[in-house]
């Protein structure tokens, strides 16, 4: 055999030697339940079997099985991985969004953690590695409760990361994030056939605060070499600005919502502009697989690109792009069920604040007030049901959390009203006195406010008509240690992909949904356990930790063959097994 050959069997025998070890870890969650394992890349093994491998000794040599490490994912983990496999790595993340709001009050300074998938997801991993998280300071008190660099550390009370706020002017947030983001992306991204809307002005301001936050990512930089996560469709043009400033930097960038067709993406006047700006990341995420696809289709589209499917990379302007679906989560919520009061307990202080009686069932949807969510097509099956089994009528009450959103854009000014208008014509037509079917509740809700909901609730309703994730659900099934209550799950939303023994609808299908709330109602326990089961193990094993910890390998077996390169002298290249050989007739080069 050749040296070549030699080296090519070896490198085939030391992959698959990782792979297995990756799908022994993994097989084992399989056994348990049948579902995709969370993230496998064809070309992301050996890194993330060694890691695997790594944590698992560790758990074993404190006497604990691998069991115990398939199911905890755990800040401790994500630590690990940062110390053992990035070694230095200041790790920023940058969202529009921030995870702590200082609002000034009559009576003092307020503190709310915003509704929204992407904070509560993102907010347990930056604590666990102690980050630095950039956003835009929009709180009425937010300047006055920042240091002299713009910086508070936060959580408040139990400090263990930095927030720096970015400051953006009225005209700058109008064109940034309520025009090109949320009237433009938003809806272009979404199948919920609302019109995105584009101008020019909107398109500079959103180009102009992406600089603003490039110039912001680079002054927290403490060296040439962090990790910067990006997150999500306010942030298109940031990977690129960053990539020029810091070109050794490790850019993440996980896109939260849909990616359209390419059909559909082809209206946006800037699509070469985005991709070309989201090309600038090392990693692109996404939730699911489809979309990552047609992310990728899109770039073919309309760059000049290498792709390569097989390798989910894409190489444009001489830099390598991986495509990959992380299908996001939540922290499993033990610290917060032990605070809360028992489930017994929950349902009578929920009945009594809204008046329930005890033989009434109570169905409960929870979210940002949105056209995307499907709340009225939600009230419309309550409908259904009425018209179709009218002994429902007075036995059963739809508890709507909708938390106020971008309430000033004419769009979601007009679903409230109707939501409103809708749930008022319900009540009239078939409440009674001492009885409303729809309860509608206009209000931001904090965590344990929303945990207690989900544990009174018999019934938890996610229709969206279209969702990257939706973390509702996640969290609904998390806070049922009962084992109890029904989760009716649209089939467009990402988690539908894991939560297979919901019951799966289309929101755009009255007549169904009703039918499946009928099934929902008239559920035995024992259904309800064998559902809720294995749909809390799955978020349970596949918790937020897993989500970034995936990412983080990924970024590590990038970083090392970025070091690997540069040692050797060698260019960009795509990843993949011939990447790998060529990789290791470059080495001989060197060594000869
Ligand atoms: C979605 C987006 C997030 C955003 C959240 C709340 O989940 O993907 O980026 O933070 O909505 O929206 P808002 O506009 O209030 O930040």
């Amino acid at each position: 055999m050749t040296d070549y050959g030699a080296d090519l069997l070896w490198v085939l025998i030391l992959a698959s030697l990782g792979f297995s070890a990756f799908a022994v870890f993994f097989s084992i969650s399989r056994q348990r339940r049948s579902h995709p394992p969370a993230v496998i890349h064809p070309a992301g093994e050996d890194v993330a079997a060694e890691a695997a491998r790594k944590v698992i000794r560790e758990f074993e040599k404190n006497g604990q099985s691998v069991d115990a490490a398939l199911v905890t994912w755990s800040p401790e983990t994500l630590r690990k991985i940062l110390a053992d496999d990035l070694p230095d790595a200041q790790v920023i993340v940058v969202s529009n969004r921030e995870p702590y709001i200082h609002n000034s009050k009559d009576d003092g300074i307020e503190l709310l953690v915003p509704a929204s998938g992407l904070v509560s997801a993102l907010e347990p991993i930056t604590r666990a590695c102690a980050g630095t998280w950039i956003a835009y300071g929009g709180g009425t008190a937010d300047r006055l409760t920042v240091d002299k660099d713009d910086r508070v550390q936060v959580p408040p009370g139990n400090p263990s990361y930095t927030l720096r706020r970015v400051w953006l002017t009225e005209e700058e947030h109008q064109g940034y994030y309520l025009g090109f983001a949320n009237e433009g992306l938003w809806p272009l991204c979404h199948i919920a056939f609302t019109r995105p809307i584009f101008r020019a002005s909107d398109w500079e301001a959103y180009e102009a605060v992406n600089r603003k936050f490039a110039d912001t990512v680079v002054a927290e930089a403490r060296n040439e070499r962090p990790i910067v996560l990006v997150q999500d469709y306010h942030f298109a043009l940031l990977p690129r600005m960053i990539r020029e400033r810091l070109p050794e930097a490790i850019v993440i960038t996980f896109w939260h919502i849909p990616w359209p067709n390419s059909e559909v993406y082809s209206i946006c006047p800037w699509r070469e502009r985005i991709l070309e700006g989201l090309l600038g990341s090392s990693i692109i995420g996404f939730h699911t697989q489809f979309h990552a696809n047609n992310f990728t289709e899109s770039v073919d589209r309309f760059l000049e690109s290498r792709i390569e499917r097989a390798d989910a990379a894409i190489s444009y302007g001489g830099q390598t792009t991986l495509v990959h679906a992380y299908p996001i989560s939540i922290e499993w919520p033990a610290e917060l069920l032990a605070k809360l009061p028992d489930v017994d307990a929950s349902r009578a202080s929920l009945r009594e604040r809204f008046g329930l009686k005890a033989d009434v069932k109570l169905c409960v949807g929870v979210e940002r007030l949105d056209y995307t969510k499907g709340i009225l097509d939600r009230f419309q099956a309550l409908e259904e049901l009425f018209i179709k089994h009218p002994e429902w009528v007075g036995k059963l009450v739809l508890l709507q959390i909708a938390a106020p959103s971008r309430g000033t854009l004419p769009a979601y000014k007009q679903l409230h009203d109707e939501c409103h208008r809708y749930a008022e014509e319900l009540n009239q037509r078939y409440g009674s006195e001492g009885y409303r079917p729809v309860v509608m509740v206009a209000e931001h809700h904090s965590q344990e406010q929303v945990y207690e909901i989900y544990r009174a609730a018999d019934i938890c309703m996610v229709t969206s008509l279209h969702d990257g994730m939706n973390l509702v659900a996640k969290e609904f099934v998390a806070a049922r240690d009962d084992e109890q209550g029904v989760l009716l799950l649209s089939t467009f939303a990402g988690a539908s992909r894991e939560l297979l023994e919901a019951l799966i609808v289309n929101p755009y299908d009255p007549a169904m949904m009703g039918e499946a709330l009928l099934q929902a109602l008239t559920m035995t326990p024992d259904e309800q356990r064998q559902r809720m089961r294995p749909m809390r193990e799955m978020v349970r094993n596949n918790n937020v930790y897993r989500w970034a910890g995936s990412m983080l390998l990924d970024a590590a077996r990038l970083r090392k063959r970025g070091d690997v390169d540069r040692a050797t002298g060698t260019a960009d290249r795509p990843p993949g097994i011939d990447n790998v050989v060529s990789m290791f007739e470059r080495k001989r080069v060197a060594m000869s």
